[in-house]
């Protein structure tokens, strides 16, 4: 058994892949995904999966919590360890142009059972991280909809039950169903249904939407920044991880979450038009251009009110609220942070029935996520399941403690990316490599050991809840996986 999990899926050289040359085919003799996207679509699939509520909700309290104004550090140091595993995932996406992403990278380097755990850490990090934002979503709209007196009831939108950590029980609430984060997700699943060419289109407008008021934010409150309010850069350690060095590492963990979905853009590889010239560019200008606007809003924010301020559901809006003559950019900034957030939700569901369907294709889940509709092109079964999985978990349950469990997952996918790089350039040194890490013997380590830190420090409570999604994940593997691999059948 041993050996089944340590064996490698053989790469099937990749050659040159074109539009309407279908790389990666569906089961069974029937079509393939469809090849469209193209550079600059990838970059704008980036940006919108990466700019959501991580920028428009932590960081006021990554702020005021953890770091200070020393959050644009944070935010530094988090960008680092992201483009470190940017650069794994760029070689490994023009190399390997799948859908698998981290699952299928990891199948050819480390084994079957690697393979298995990531892809299951994958749908903490697509599925999870899209119902966790859509109960933000919800949160943000109710809020919109409060400046019209216009917001709805609480046992509408909100989760009926809560986790009562003192009794380790759910207990109900009153409330029936948060339904905007239902209808959001219904929402964006169906935009994923019909269409990657649809979904992108979407994407793109939303994107052009959040980046211009983000731009506008950056623009106008700049010259409201007061330079005494990043002063003490890195206010004094008050204990724990509240300020101080230890509190830049803590909030660099709160505000990884923000980087989350650059990757993503590597499950659109089956669909892209050149993936090897074409994926290094989407992963890494999406994350380039996520970063400055990361650091420059972080530093007009903290500039514009002084960061104890800053710890609100709405810091953006909060950050505002000082300055009457930008009235009119708080309800932009509200719209762009709906929109932002709806993008993240349209493209974490859009990269899960990808994975899904590379698992599929290799027999370690159901056959029906390998379908694809035969006029729409898309996995559209899977679209459909992890559709309403989502919107059961963002309706039903309070998620407000996943957030930290999709870094976790999310981390750990990014190390073992990471790592996996400079394994297959020993292992597999002749495969055709469209995009090369630099210096692949020290980045790889530093983007794998820089993961894995982020993953272990800050997050010690919430272990136990990942130990138990993996034990989870390993009797679904044995269950089902193992049975019927199609490596171990071969
Ligand atoms: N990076 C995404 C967000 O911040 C997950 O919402």
């Amino acid at each position: 058994m041993f050996k089944n999990l340590l064996r490698t899926k053989p790469i099937a050289p990749a050659g040159h892949v074109d539009a309407g040359e279908p790389f990666e085919g569906s089961l069974d003799g029937e079509v393939g995904l469809k090849r469209t996207l193209t550079g600059t679509q990838l970059i704008l699939l980036g940006i919108g999966a990466v700019i959501g509520a991580g920028i428009f909700v932590l960081t006021g309290q990554a702020a005021a919590e953890y770091a200070g104004p020393a959050v644009m550090l944070s935010f530094v140091l988090a960008g680092i360890a992201c483009a470190f595993a940017g650069l794994c995932y760029a070689e490994f996406a023009a190399m390997l142009p799948v859908s698998g992403s981290a699952y299928s990278y990891s199948y050819a380097t480390l084994g079957e059972g690697v393979a298995w755990f990531i892809g299951w850490c994958l749908v903490l990090e697509y599925l999870f991280a899209a119902s966790t934002v859509a109960v933000g979503w919800s949160g943000y709209l109710n809020a919109f909809l409060g400046n019209f007196n216009a917001q709805l009831p609480d046992a509408l939108a909100s989760a009926p039950y809560v986790y009562e950590a003192a009794t380790g029980k759910f207990v109900g609430t009153g409330a029936i169903v948060n339904l905007p984060a239902v209808l959001i997700i219904a929402a964006v699943s169906i935009v994923g249904y019909v269409g990657i060419s649809q979904s992108a289109f979407v994407n793109s407008i939303i994107v052009a939407v959040k980046v211009t008021v983000i731009l506008l934010f950056i623009g106008f409150g700049l010259q409201y920044v007061d330079p005494s309010n990043w002063e003490p850069f890195i206010p004094a350690n008050e204990g724990g991880t509240r300020y101080g060095m230890d509190g830049v590492i803590r909030a660099s963990a709160v505000v990884f979450f923000a980087y989350i979905g650059f990757d993503a853009v590597s499950t659109a590889a089956g669909e892209a038009k050149n993936p090897q010239r074409d994926m290094p560019i989407g992963i890494l200008g999406s994350l380039a251009i996520c970063t400055v606007l990361y650091i420059l809003m972080s530093a007009v924010l903290t500039g514009m009110m002084p960061y104890g301020q800053l710890g609100t559901a709405e810091p953006v809006s909060t950050a505002l609220i000082n300055y009457p003559s930008l009235g009119w950019l708080q309800t932009l900034v509200e719209i762009a942070a709906l929109a932002g957030l709806a993008s993240v939700i349209l493209v974490m569901l859009m990269a899960q029935p990808r994975i899904f369907y590379s698992m599929s294709h290799d027999g370690l889940m159901p056959k029906l996520f390998g379908k694809v509709h035969r006029k729409y092109r898309t996995p559209h079964v899977g679209t459909v399941i992890v559709g309403i999985v989502a919107a059961l978990l963002a309706g039903l349950l309070p998620v407000g403690v996943l957030g930290d469990i999709v870094s976790m997952g999310t981390l750990l996918a990014f190390a073992t990316v990471s790592i996996g790089v400079l394994i297959l350039r020993y292992t597999r040194p002749s495969v055709p490599r469209p995009f090369r890490v630099p210096m692949a013997i020290v980045i790889c380590p530093l983007g794998f050991v820089s993961c894995l830190y982020l993953f272990w420090q800050p997050f010690k409570e919430h272990w136990h809840l990942l130990g138990g999604w993996i034990v989870l994940g390993a009797i679904i593997y044995l269950a089902y996986g193992y049975r019927h691999s199609k490596l171990r059948a071969n």
